[in-house]
């Protein structure tokens, strides 16, 4: 692809180190890895300077579950740029009625309300504001290794390794294993508010609930008189087979958290999906919550386009018939690297790989980047590579992915057995 003839590759890392992250230019440039994106589309990710090209099987954590800048949601986006703006998030507004009504319309149940965010961890912030007023109690019990965001209430939920630098910690907050109900059974209190959990946590290792735990958990938030809150920020949107990820195991949550894929990967959107009743915590006042960006018009349009694809039965079929073939060529590729490729975590194409340790993750990660495969291990479990390809991969990259995994995963395996050598 045709690349601008003035860029200079060495300048943008000098700036990033100077003026955006001196570590991560430092991180990247010690593994050789000084890739920066430039012209992309589908899959595809190409640098701004040399012929590197990376087939996305990362997809930002689903942002681009659509892959990039899908020719549909760029339509919407430069029409709507003749008519729309960000718009004023205190007056009422037809795309955000809109968009909220067609999210309510493929949610179960009765989660008829969408309270806008900017990102995942502003809608999780919501979500635990939510609970802690509508049932006036205020533990909040989440999965350790799970994952909900980097802001307030949201980090409070995560692991201390994230928090414990940044000072004091919010009180109310405590973790239990994920698919472990007797645990969760302990900590519940008359104090406890909401259960927050990833329906398949991603940052732990796309683990798939054990059979029966979130019924389980669901029928235990029942009998407690307390909420549960799912964060489908990964794994919704149709990256399971399903649109929601709940729909597999016959739950309703009380509230849905949306982000990163909401987005289309070209306008910043997010998204709390309240069921009616928890609605009138802002009777008295409607006001106490607001979020300027959250909600933008511009993002509605998006965001409704993305609902309106992704809820396509056709493009769900798509999505279940491409996680067949990844079943069965990594199936063979799981006999061919015995040893080293342990095990594959699935559901639809929310994919994780296993691998032997936590050594392999990283080095595997390298290795499908030096194959053309960008991949990252799951920072909550380093065994576990996430492998979340775009949800519009046609069978031709599927079978391209194959091939590169094959010679990944072979490099991987000869650079672990010198490092285990030299060890
Ligand atoms: C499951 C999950 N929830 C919430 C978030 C936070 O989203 P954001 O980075 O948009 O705040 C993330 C981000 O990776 C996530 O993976």
């Amino acid at each position: 692809m045709q690349q601008h003839p003035d860029i200079d590759k060495a300048k943008i890392f000098a700036d990033f180190s100077s003026h955006v992250s001196s570590g991560k230019a430092r991180f990247f440039q010690s593994f050789q890895m000084d890739f920066v994106p430039g012209a992309r589309g589908g899959c595809y990710l190409h640098d701004i300077e040399g012929d590197k090209q990376l087939l996305n099987l990362h997809c930002n954590g689903g942002v681009f579950n659509l892959g990039h800048r899908h020719p549909e949601l760029i339509e919407v986006l430069k029409n709507g740029l003749d008519r729309w703006d960000i718009g004023n998030h205190h007056l009422v507004s037809l795309p955000r009625a809109e968009t909220a009504a067609l999210l309510a319309s493929l949610m179960p149940g009765d989660l008829n309300y969408a309270v806008y965010g900017v990102g995942g961890g502003e809608a999780t912030d919501l979500a635990i504001k939510v609970a802690r007023a509508y049932t006036g109690k205020s533990r909040i019990v989440s999965a350790m290794g799970g994952y909900h965001g980097h802001t307030g209430l949201a980090l409070a939920t995560g692991d201390a390794k994230y928090r414990e630098v940044f000072g004091p910690q919010a009180p109310g907050f405590e973790q239990v294993p994920f698919g472990e109900i007797d645990a969760l059974q302990q900590v519940i209190d008359d104090d406890t508010a909401a259960v927050i959990l990833e329906t398949i946590p991603a940052t732990l290792g796309m683990v798939i609930p054990p059979p029966g735990y979130l019924q389980a958990v669901r029928r235990l938030c029942d009998e407690r008189g307390v909420l549960l809150i799912l964060d489908e920020v990964q794994c919704g949107l149709g990256r399971t087979g399903k649109l929601w990820a709940f729909e597999h195991f016959g739950v309703i949550p009380d509230m849905v958290i949306l982000g990163k894929g909401l987005s289309g990967g070209i306008y910043p959107i997010a998204a709390t999906v309240l069921s009616q009743r928890l609605e009138s915590v802002f009777h008295a006042d409607p006001f106490i919550h607001v979020s300027t960006f959250g909600g933008a018009e511009l993002g509605c349009l998006v965001m409704k386009r993305v609902l309106e694809i992704s809820s396509d039965p056709g493009f769900l079929a798509h999505v279940n018939e491409m996680a067949m073939l990844f079943k069965t060529g990594v199936d063979l590729l799981l006999q061919k690297h015995a040893g080293f490729l342990i095990g594959l975590r699935q559901m639809g194409l929310m994919m994780g790989l296993e691998l032997k340790d936590e050594l392999a993750g990283p080095i595997f990660t390298k290795a499908a980047y030096d194959n053309g495969l960008l991949m990252l291990y799951a920072n909550n479990d380093k065994r576990i590579v996430q492998f979340l390809p775009p949800l519009i991969i046609e069978a031709h990259e599927v079978e391209e992915t194959l091939v590169k995994l094959d010679g990944a995963l072979s490099d991987a395996k000869s650079l672990y057995d010198q490092m285990a050598k030299l060890s």
